[in-house]
C-alpha cells in the first residue's frame, strides 16, 4: 500500500510552517532565560557560534535527508543506515512526545493567564493558595495568581482545548497546517514587534537591552554557558526531533535545502534577539530578575513588568493579553509540527489513515500533559515547584531538553557522517543549491560536531550530580528525581525497539 503523503502548496507555505515551528516559548521565554541565566552578554558568543557550527549544519542535514528519501524521520534515517537509524528515528519521535506533553501544558496554563489579563491577574489582592505561606497579596501579584491557576482544576480544560486546536490544524496535513501559519506567523511577528516598540520607549527600558549585549568574558570560560548555548539552539531550530525532517519530506525533491536552511535559521534567530530586546526592556523598567526557572519567567516577572508598561489599568491589560496570546500563537505553530512529526512517522510506518495517527497519539499525548498540571501541593515551602505537576513537569524539561536533543544529534551526524557519508549528503545538497558547501562541512559533520556534542554531553553528565530536584523541599516525592530520567530512558527505549522491529505496512 502507498499513501498519499500530500505536499506543501508553495515554497512560502513550507517556511512559514518550518519557521513557525521553530519560533516558539523557546524564542520568546527559554532563550531570556537561559541568556539572563548564563550572563546576558557572556551568552551571545556561544550563542552565535552555536548557530554557525552546530544550527545550520544541522538544519541543512535535517532538510537534505527529508527530501532525499521523501520520508519522515525514522524512515529516512532506516532508509540511510538500516535498524540502527530507524531506532535513532523512533528514540527522537518518543522524546518528541515528552516535549509536547508539556509543551501543550505550557500553553494551557498560558490560555489560563491571557484570559486572567481579562480578569483579575492585574488587579491587587488575589488570594493566594497556599495560606500559611502565602498572604494574600495587597498588589497585583502574578505569581500568587499563577499559583492560584495551577493549584486548581480549571488548567485541565485549558489543556483540552488546546490539543482540540492542535488536532484540528493538523486534520488535513499540510494543507491546514499551510492554512493555520498564513494567519499564525505573521501575527507573531506584529505583536512582538509592538512589544519591542513598547519596551524600548519605556524609560530604563533600553538598559535591559544594554545588558542584553554587554558581554562578560568570564562567563565564556564556563563550560555550562556553552552547554545552555546549545541546547538553546537544538531547541530553539526544532532540531534533533524529526520535525524538519518530515516537513522537507512535503517538498519537491529539487528543492534548495541549504539556502531553505539559513532563511529558516536566520528568521528564527531574528526572532529571537527581537523577543530579547523585548523582554529584557520591560524588565529592566522595575529592575525585574529573570533568574529561577523559565516558566517562572513567563508566569510571574514578565507580567509583574507588564504592570509597569502604563499607568491605565485598560492598557495593562491589553499589553498582558497581547503578550499571553503571542505566545499561544508562537507555541501552536511549533506544537502541531511536534505533532506532525510523530503522525507522519506513524503513516509512513504502518500505513494507517492520518485521523488514526492523529488518535494514536493524542491518547497518550493528552494524558501527559494532563499529568503535568495536576494540582496536588507537594512543596508547600515554594522551594522547588510547588506543585505536583510543576515538579513533574521540571524535572522531564530538565533531562528531555538538556540531553534528549543533543544525544540525537549526535547520533545523525554519526549515522550521516559514517553510514551514508557526509560527502554523499554534500553532494546531494549541492545538486539543487546556489550556495556551494565546500569540505568544510563535510568536516564539520564527520568530526568536528559529533566531537563538540560529544564533549558538551560527557561534561553536562558529569557534572549532574546530585540529581536535578533533589534539593527541592519536597518530603514523599524525592523518588521523582530518579524516577523520571529511569522512566524516560526506559520507555523511549521500548518505544523506539517496538516501533523499529514492527514491520512495515508500505511499498517503498
Ligand atoms: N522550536 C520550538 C521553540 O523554540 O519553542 C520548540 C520545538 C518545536 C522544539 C519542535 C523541538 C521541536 F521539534
Amino acid at each position: 500500500m502507498t499513501t498519499n503523503r500530500g505536499t506543501w502548496k508553495s515554497k512560502l507555505g513550507f517556511i512559514l510552517a518550518a519557521s513557525g515551528s521553530a519560533i516558539g516559548l523557546g524564542n520568546i521565554v527559554f532563550f531570556s532565560s537561559n541568556a539572563y541565566q548564563y550572563g546576558g552578554g557572556a551568552f551571545y558568543l556561544p550563542y552565535f557560534i552555536a548557530l554557525f557550527v552546530l544550527g545550520m549544519p544541522l538544519m541543512m542535514l535535517e532538510l537534505g535527508i527529508g527530501t532525499m528519501t521523501g520520508r519522515s524521520f525514522p524512515m529516512a534515517l532506516g532508509k540511510i543506515a538500516g535498524k540502527k537509524g530507524e531506532f535513532v528515528g523512533w528514540w527522537s519521535i518518543a522524546g518528541a512526545l515528552f516535549i509536547t506533553m508539556y509543551y501543550i501544558t505550557i500553553l494551557g496554563w498560558a490560555l489560563g493567564m491571557m484570559a486572567g489579563s481579562l480578569g483579575s491577574l492585574f488587579e491587587a489582592g488575589a488570594t493566594a493558595p497556599f495560606d500559611d505561606y502565602l498572604k494574600p497579596s495587597p498588589a497585583a501579584n502574578s505569581t500568587v495568581y499563577f499559583f492560584n491557576l495551577i493549584s486548581g482544576w480549571l488548567p485541565f480544560f485549558f489543556i483540552i482545548l488546546i490539543w482540540a486546536i492542535n488536532l484540528l490544524i493538523l486534520r488535513k496535513g499540510t494543507a491546514s497546517i499551510e492554512r493555520a501559519v498564513r494567519v499564525i506567523v505573521p501575527l507573531m511577528w506584529i505583536f512582538m514587534l509592538i512589544l519591542v516598540v513598547r519596551g524600548i520607549t519605556l524609560e530604563k527600558g533600553f538598559d535591559g537591552v544594554m545588558y542584553l549585549f554587554t558581554p562578560d568574558l568570564e562567563g565564556i570560560a564556563q563550560p555550562h554557558v556553552w552547554r545552555g548555548a546549545f541546547s538553546q539552539m537544538f531547541f530553539s531550530l526544532s532540531l534533533g526531533m524529526g520535525i524538519m525532517t518530515a516537513y522537507a519530506s512535503y517538498l519537491p525533491r529539487d528543492s534548495d535545502q541549504a539556502n531553505n536552511a539559513m532563511l529558516i535559521s536566520f528568521l528564527n534567530c531574528s526572532f529571537e534577539f527581537i523577543a530579547g530586546i523585548a523582554i529584557f526592556s520591560l524588565l529592566f523598567v522595575y529592575a525585574l530578575n529573570p533568574a529561577g526557572t523559565t516558566l517562572s519567567l513567563s508566569f510571574f516577572v514578565i507580567p509583574q513588568g507588564i504592570n509597569g508598561i502604563s499607568a491605565v489599568p485598560w492598557i495593562v491589560r491589553l499589553f498582558g493579553f497581547l503578550f499571553f496570546l503571542l505566545m499561544i500563537l508562537a507555541g501552536l505553530s511549533s506544537s502541531v509540527s511536534l505533532i506532525e512529526g510523530f503522525a507522519s512517522s506513524l503513516i509512513d510506518k504502518l500505513g494507517i489513515t492520518r485521523s488514526r495517527a492523529l488518535a494514536t497519539i493524542a491518547i497518550p499525548g493528552i494524558t501527559g500533559s494532563l499529568l503535568f498540571t495536576l494540582p496536588q501541593v507537594i512543596d508547600p515551602s515554594l522551594s522547588g515547584d510547588g506543585t505536583l505537576g510543576l515538579t513533574l513537569l521540571d524535572i522531564t524539561d530538565h533531562w528531555v531538553f538538556n540531553y534528549s536533543l543533543l544525544f540525537i544529534g549526535f547520533a545523525e551526524v554519526v549515522l550521516i557522517g559514517w553510514v551514508m557519508g557526509a560527502d554523499n549528503l554534500r553532494q546531494l545538497l549541492n545538486r539543487h543549491s546556489r550556495l556551494r558547501l565546500g569540505p568544510w562541512f563535510t568536516f564539520m559533520i564527520r568530526y568536528f560536531i559529533p566531537g563538540l556534542l560529544a564533549v558538551v554531553i560527557a561534561s553536562s553528565l558529569y557534572n549532574e550530580a546530585p540529581l536535578y530536584g533533589s534539593s527541592y523541599d519536597m518530603p514523599g516525592y524525592k523518588w521523582l528525581t530518579v524516577f523520571i530520567p529511569l522512566f524516560w530512558l526506559v520507555s523511549s527505549t521500548v518505544f523506539a525497539l517496538y516501533l523499529t522491529h514492527k514491520s512495515t505496512n508500505i511499498s517503498e
